[in-house]
């Protein structure tokens, strides 16, 4: 009894660790959920998509616009070109590396979510 006991567990373990492993391919990017008056700061939230690892500054480091490294990337986004405080989802630095966007590199969906909150919010150098 002990022993068939501890076999059933043995195959519902593995069982569960078989199927996860195959779910982890279907399940999307889940978006974790924001509290919208919380606010976001641009030098500890968004700089951070752009700079850590070179994420981005491996190519915008001054010679591609715009330069996002962590001293010019405020200045250099904060432009109708970059930012659309009127429509916040049709900002470049929002549309552009979105995952369904033109750029060959991309934001996760939890990155392009944060750029574009920031932008609702105003686009602030906080
Ligand atoms: C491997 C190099 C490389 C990396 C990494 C890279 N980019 Fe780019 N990016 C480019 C090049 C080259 C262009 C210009 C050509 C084009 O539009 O694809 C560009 C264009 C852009 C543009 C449009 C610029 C304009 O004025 O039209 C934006 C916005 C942008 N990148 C943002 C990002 C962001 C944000 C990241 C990080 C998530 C990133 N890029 C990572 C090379 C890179």
């Amino acid at each position: 009894m002990k022993i068939k006991l501890k076999i059933l567990l043995l195959v519902i373990v593995a069982a569960f660790m078989a199927s996860s492993c195959l779910y982890d391919w279907e399940i999307p990017e889940e978006i974790p959920d924001r509290d919208p008056d919380q606010e976001i700061s641009f030098s500890e939230e968004v700089l951070p998509i752009f700079t850590s690892g070179n994420n981005c500054t491996a190519c915008h480091n001054g010679s591609q616009i715009p330069d996002l490294r962590e001293e010019n990337a405020f200045s250099s986004l904060n432009s109708t070109r970059y930012i659309n405080k009127t429509s916040p989802e049709e900002s470049r630095i929002y549309t552009y590396p979105h995952p369904d966007g033109e750029h060959y590199k991309k934001y996760t969906l939890t990155q392009a979510d944060l750029i574009l909150a920031w932008i609702e919010q105003g686009a602030k150098n906080n």
